[in-house]
């Protein structure tokens, strides 16, 4: 996975870089990269926004600019790239992030993340640049940036010796394998603590009733029944 993020702030992508399973994927030869497209604006003293026609608040990603950077990064008319690879404008607007979104990028050899700030990208750039617009939640933050590490870390965790062990990201919370419910509930030492024990079926040792159960567990706390 090859991942590119367009931002007005690269050096916030530094400490994303050092969280471990972030680290892993790099070391295991994915990458994530950041393009500061203020560096390649066409406009002077660094300009990368301008006031919304009609009026109103706020500033807005100019669509030159966005043209410059990703032209700059790929070599070729940004029209053309949504169909090489996907192209993700972070909005709060857009298709909300789940599980299997995460799953279906994490599919994908290389994804592209616009991150706007500002009240948000020219219409133009989600009309001709972009193959997908994301969300994270129904609310607005300051800018795409959190909501790309966001994407980032879900996606990220996917991938084939990233986790520790392939087998938690597999069966966790609203996983097709729990067919999109709730994990079930977890467990370690001591056994009891202040009265409060840990279920008997759990150290009873017989995996097919500790199987039974979480899934028990997992289907009680909401979603979908399992298959
Ligand atoms: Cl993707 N961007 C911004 N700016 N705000 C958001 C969001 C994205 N998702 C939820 N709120």
């Amino acid at each position: 996975m090859k991942a590119d993020v367009f931002t007005l702030f690269p050096q916030w992508f530094e400490w994303f870089r050092t969280q471990r399973h972030v680290e892993n994927a790099l070391r295991l030869g994915h990458a994530v990269d950041t393009v500061d497209f203020r560096a390649s604006t066409p406009l002077k003293w660094g300009q990368v926004d301008d006031t919304p026609f009609g009026g109103g608040a706020g500033m807005v990603l100019r669509v030159d600019v966005m043209e410059a950077a990703l032209r700059g990064r790929y070599g070729v008319d940004p029209v053309q790239l949504r169909s090489q690879r996907r192209v993700i404008a972070l909005t709060p607007a857009g298709r909300l992030l789940d599980d299997a979104l995460a799953s279906e990028l994490a599919r994908e050899p290389a994804l592209t993340l616009l991150c706007g700030r500002y009240e948000g990208f020219d219409e133009r750039i989600l009309e001709h640049f972009v193959s997908d617009q994301v969300s994270i939640g129904r609310y607005v933050l300051a800018g795409g940036e959190l909501a790309a590490m966001v994407v980032l870390d879900t996606v990220l965790r996917k991938l084939p010796g990233v986790l520790g062990d392939d087998a938690s990201a597999v069966e966790e919370s609203f996983s097709e394998a729990l067919g999109g419910a709730p994990e079930y509930p977890h467990y370690t030492r001591p056994a009891e603590w202040r009265g409060w024990a840990v279920p008997d079926v759990l150290l009873s040792g017989h995996h097919g009733r500790v199987d039974e159960w979480r899934r028990e567990q997992s289907r009680k706390r909401g979603g979908r029944p399992l298959p």
